[in-house]
């Protein structure tokens, strides 16, 4: 069978995993998928850096993204560098070419999601985008796919690593926020610029992409109200405790009638106080889960590590498995359906 062709864009932590395992997984995958995976090209920004003995032909690097994108033997399109600008160009580029493509972008989907979306559907092209939320965690394709035959209800997740460290450190010692920012950005948790986690931006982000999937409705980060963990101090989190609870960054995504009785949804995220007893109060360290309600397969909790460039580049493989099979049998799993529309509640309102 003549091998699948990829483009990989970006070769940063993730994406030299993906090459990683891309090599050392080279016959299990053949065997999955029906074909040999290929690497045709690996757009970076910069030639000619040291790229720690990653096992490919050093030829395979390019500056020129755009130009590898639409190379005519190149299959599936795998973005792993995140942004809007130029990753959006880049996607819609690949999609309207016919090219599977595979994203592991929560900002752009977050923002922009609707135009990649659209622009898959009119080539009938494949949009895969486990990565963009909870790393390894398989979420986006069970809402997707598994729960289709259902009715979501709620969407209650603990998706952002950094600050559920920092709140279970400011559980588990009494300290206050700013020493346990420390210790998370000492122990390599938060990065350099903590804003976008502590501030909630990259769980609205993650939050939005969960209710578009859960609620057929195309929410992006906009719609989500937001709040972040830099006003909860250590007497919050003591009087929490002292109530049998414990503060958590949730997202909280529902569907239901507001109180003039239309059916419309509500996007949230916020420092929350959970009883100790629910299953998301254990959720320690730098995990994510979430927890989904379905009117008929009722409760679901998933749970696993959130971040980091293995797990995260396990979820890119497994897309990168999907869209090559599909690619093979000549077929498309749609990337969203957004038939339900369904209005979007002011900010705030539960
Ligand atoms: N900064 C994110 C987190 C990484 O802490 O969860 C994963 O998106």
């Amino acid at each position: 069978t003549r091998p699948l062709r990829l483009a990989l864009l970006g070769c940063g932590t993730v994406g030299a995993e993906v090459v990683r395992l891309l090599h050392e997984q080279a016959a299990d995958l053949a065997a999955r998928i029906g074909a040999p995976l290929e690497i045709a090209g690996i757009a970076v920004r910069r030639q000619g850096r040291d790229r720690g003995g990653l096992p490919v032909d050093p030829g395979v690097f390019t500056t020129d993204a755009l130009g590898l994108i639409k190379r005519d033997d190149v299959d599936v399109v795998v973005e792993m560098v995140g942004g809007i600008e130029p990753a959006r160009t880049w996607l819609v580029e690949a999609l309207r070419a016919g090219k599977s493509v595979v994203t592991a972008n929560k900002a752009l989907l977050a923002e922009d999601g609707g135009t990649l979306h659209d622009a898959a559907a009119e080539s009938g092209a494949d949009l895969y985008y486990e990565a963009s939320v909870a790393g390894a965690i398989p979420l986006l394709r069970p809402l997707r796919e598994s729960l289709q035959g259902d009715t979501i209800t709620r969407v209650t997740g603990i998706v952002n690593g950094t600050t559920n460290f920092i709140l279970s450190a400011m559980d588990a010692t009494g300290a206050g926020f700013a020493e346990a920012l420390d210790e998370a950005t000492e122990l390599g948790y938060a990065e350099a610029d903590p804003t976008a986690d502590v501030e909630g931006f990259d769980a609205a982000a993650k939050a939005a992409i969960l209710a578009s999937l859960a609620f057929h409705t195309r929410v992006s980060a906009a719609d989500v109200y937001r709040e972040g963990i830099t006003e909860v101090t250590a007497a919050d989190v003591a009087s929490a405790k002292a109530m049998g609870c414990t503060i958590k960054l949730l997202c909280i995504a529902s569907r239901g009638p507001d109180s003039t009785g239309t059916e419309s949804i509500s996007v949230r995220v916020y420092p929350a106080m959970i009883p100790r007893s629910h299953p998301l109060a254990s959720v320690g360290d730098a995990f994510n889960a979430v927890f989904v309600e379905a009117a008929a397969a009722g409760q679901l909790m998933f749970y696993g590590r959130g971040a980091g460039g293995s797990p995260t580049a396990s979820a890119v493989l497994g897309d990168v498995v999907a869209v090559s099979r599909n690619r093979l049998a000549g077929v498309r799993t749609p990337s969203e359906s957004s038939y339900a529309a369904l209005p979007i509640r002011p900010m705030g309102e539960a």
